[in-house]
């Protein structure tokens, strides 16, 4: 694995591998120990054109505690501000003595442009509506030390399907990994291509189901916030309580509380939202490793 820029293409040994590494991790930093410094004197660069708190963190403290050097770049107060291109900024990046380069932009396909201009291994950390590949494993690792399985596992993602990166990641994951995907959202932001399922109620979706996945709403990207979603689409305690007690909720975050989840069931212990953060470090630790390693 060169980079990491989209899922597609990835084999069930290959993520199965990368679910086992990032969990032993998990429980080594659990335990206390630290990690082997295999990036030391390697350069992690964070290169995010949109906001982001979770992914560009957890990146930054992974590539630290595998003793790299780590370098970020913020679009807002960086010379793009002047007139410098995307494709001059990456260069420059690489230039400057990036290793690795992990990057966030609005544009679909903006990843594989920065891996094709600067030759270095790319981490996509979201790309438009296109994918977020490190963000679909950290929820396959939540899965899988949470229910001790994914084949047959049976994830239902609510919302704006149409314009999330998660979601298009998470699927094509999953399906791999054996797990059975149904969509439920409003017409207009559930994909009619995915061959998958479909439903356009919250209604009658869950009482069989292990893993309710919630998205946000994508406001950035064309989604809309109405009444109507809110109302038709909001996984309130009334309707979680459909869920079988072993079902648990997901969420990528950031969650807009009182829009796509209500506050009790963020707050109640079958909401994994905080779990899944915990585990956003060692997977990303694992995919460093891997690039740096030049393993596939
Ligand atoms: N899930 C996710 O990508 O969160 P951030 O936007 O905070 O990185």
């Amino acid at each position: 694995m060169k980079s990491l820029t989209t899922v597609k293409g990835l084999d069930g040994d290959l993520l199965d591998g990368l679910i086992d590494e990032s969990s032993e991790i998990r429980d080594a930093l659990d335990a206390g120990n630290l990690m082997t410094p295999v990036l030391e004197g390697i350069c992690v660069a964070n290169v995010f054109f949109e906001p982001s708190t979770r992914t560009r963190l957890s990146f930054d403290l992974a590539a630290q505690r595998l003793g790299a050097h780590v370098i970020t770049f913020h679009a807002a107060t960086s010379s793009l501000t002047k007139g410098e291109t995307l494709e001059d900024s990456a260069r420059t990046i690489a230039a400057i003595g990036a290793d690795i380069i992990v990057v966030r932009h609005p544009e679909e396909g903006t990843a594989d442009l920065v891996a094709e201009w600067t030759g270095l291994p790319v981490i996509n950390a979201g790309d438009g509506t296109n994918e977020h590949p490190t963000q679909a494993l950290v929820d396959a690792v939540t899965m899988r030390r949470h229910f001790g399985r994914l084949e047959g596992l049976r994830v239902t993602i609510v919302g704006d399907i149409v314009h999330s990166r998660v979601a298009r990641s998470l699927m094509q994951v999953m399906t791999v990994l054996g797990a059975e995907i149904r969509l439920v959202g409003p017409e207009g932001w559930v994909p009619s291509d995915t061959g998958l399922i479909t439903s356009g109620a919250l209604e009658g979706a869950l009482g069989s189901v292990d893993v309710v996945y919630l998205l946000r709403v994508q406001t950035e990207r064309g989604g809309d916030v109405t009444d109507d979603y809110v109302e038709g689409f909001q996984l309130t305690q009334e309707r979680a309580a459909a869920l079988t007690n072993h079902a648990v909720v997901m969420h990528p975050g950031p969650m807009n509380r009182g829009v796509e989840i209500a506050h009790e069931v963020a707050e109640s212990a079958r909401c994994l939202a905080e779990e899944q953060v915990r585990n956003g470090v060692p997977v990303r630790m694992a995919v460093l490793r891997r690039l740096a390693e030049g393993r596939g």
